[in-house]
């Protein structure tokens, strides 16, 4: 008999069983499940709902299906459709009846969003944490190499030289802001929804606050349809770990470029990459190509849900219970891309020479000679134009900027003096770039510090 079958006069077909069961993946949430069950059935013998006893005897079984399941003890059935049903049934098993008052003013459909809010509440923090792992790899790495130039650029063609330590924090900014928008989801998340029953609120004298205080919430659902209706506070989960995976897979397009022949900036260690079956002499950057493709099924998630979640009536429908699986998927996807990321960049090889020659190998100090004739009294549109006829004369000449003599620039500006071509430096060009924010080592080191501290406080974050 179903803990639902009073009013069926037959059993559920198997296949039906099979096909509505989710028991195989929200056992994941039994952890949260009996820390909410216990926490419902102190707030209820506090309300008089349940006797002091009845309350500690429920909870002391409770306790011990707690056990059971962390020792994998409890069979998981489909005719038992969730987790919330195998730990009721089990309780009614071992303590009797009175396991039957659980559920006193209470509904699967606000356990289930308890749970959930209960389960991302933790695994926002973890998430925050990896974060910050990832971003103590950035600065370490951009730390070592800090007056490391190289190009930089747009359209993937040179535009013009930076600090590889610039490029690296970078990345560290768009984690940092990733990080905060994981911080404010917790707020949403922070929110508890049990008492709402199953819809409309219910007819015993709880005290939600109670509750939430013992589970460790900031606040509770005014709205009792709205606390059964909404997975709002998940899908944004799911669209932060989207906007972080865009990132990573950026950050690993990079990798995987810079790895290869032809640019050879970096070189990843052989413990984080793979070789080929069939080419000997291959060393394949799989782990970061493996991210990059990743990011493909957590957008899938996003959309998988959001699309479940669109036109739904309110209130609870069963179609939600189609959120878990993006969720938990979601949450072992880019929890592992960022644990498996960490130590990769921190592993990185710079080659210093080769980013330094093909530095000094481009034109990619145009601007820095459009810059001087400015500084000069000449109008940027004209100094553009000049500059832009000198790259056109050496390509035709088959010569770099640095070995253009002053006479042969005085022929295109008679601004050009001897110091012109000191400014070609590549170092000095990314000196130059004092303004804050931009590439100098100095404006670099400067963030790299506040860095630090963002790095730190996050480490340690508990919500
Ligand atoms: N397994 C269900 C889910 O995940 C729990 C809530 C079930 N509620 C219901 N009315 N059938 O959504």
């Amino acid at each position: 008999m179903k803990l639902w079958g009073g009013r069926f006069s037959k059993g559920t077909e198997k296949k039906v069983e099979e096909f509505t069961a989710s028991v195989f993946y929200d056992s994941r949430l039994a952890e949260e499940d009996i820390r909410g069950s216990i926490a419902h059935c102190q707030m209820l013998a506090r309300v008089g709902v349940l006797t002091a006893r009845e309350s500690s005897d429920i909870i002391k079984g409770l306790e011990e299906i707690r056990q059971e399941i962390r020792q994998g003890k409890l069979e998981l059935k489909a005719e038992l459709e969730d987790i919330h049903m195998h730990i009721e049934k089990r309780l009614i098993e071992k303590i009797g009846p009175l396991g039957g008052k659980l559920h006193t003013a209470r509904s699967r459909n606000d356990q289930i969003a308890l749970d959930m809010h209960l389960y991302l509440k933790r695994e926002i923090v973890n998430t925050v944490r990896l974060i910050a792992g990832l971003q103590k790899s950035l600065i370490l790495l951009a730390e070592k190499n800090l007056l490391v130039v190289m190009p930089g650029y747009t359209h993937l063609q040179r535009a013009q030289p930076i600090l590889f330590s610039h490029h690296l924090m970078a990345y560290f900014s768009m984690l940092e802001r990733d990080a905060l928008r994981f911080k404010d989801n917790y707020k949403r998340a922070d929110i508890m929804p049990l008492g709402a029953g199953a819809l409309a609120g219910t007819t015993f004298p709880i005290d939600r606050e109670y509750t939430a205080e013992l589970l460790g919430f900031a606040s509770i659902y005014e709205n009792s349809m709205d606390a059964v209706s909404d997975r709002d506070f998940v899908l944004e989960y799911l669209s932060n770990s989207s906007i972080l995976m865009m990132h990573l897979s950026r950050f690993c397009e990079d990798l995987i470029l810079w790895s290869s022949s032809e640019f050879d900036f970096i070189e990843i260690d052989d413990a984080f990459c793979t070789g080929s079956s069939i080419m000997p002499q291959k060393k394949n950057p799989d782990v970061a190509e493996l991210v990059r493709g990743k990011t493909g099924r957590v957008y899938g998630s996003l959309f998988n849900l959001l699309t479940v979640m669109k036109s739904l009536p309110l209130t609870y429908n069963r179609d939600m219970q189609e959120d878990k699986e993006p969720l938990f998927d979601t949450v072992d996807t880019i929890q592992a891309c960022l644990e498996v990321m960490a130590p990769l960049v921190e592993n990185i090889t710079v080659k210093k020479d080769k980013m330094k020659r093909a530095v000094e190998e481009d034109f990619s100090a145009a601007t820095d000679l459009a810059d001087y004739l400015v500084n000069k009294g000449l109008p940027f549109r004209e100094s553009h134009r000049v500059v832009g006829e000198l790259v056109a004369y050496c390509l035709d000449e088959g010569k770099l900027l640095k070995e253009v003599s002053l006479e042969e620039l005085q022929e295109f500006s008679p601004l050009f003096e001897k110091d012109a071509l000191t400014c070609l430096v590549p170092l000095k060009v990314v000196e130059a770039r004092k303004a804050r924010g931009g590439t100098s080592p100095e404006q670099v080191k400067d963030y790299l510090e506040k860095a630090k501290n963002m790095q730190r406080e996050k480490e340690n974050y508990t919500g």
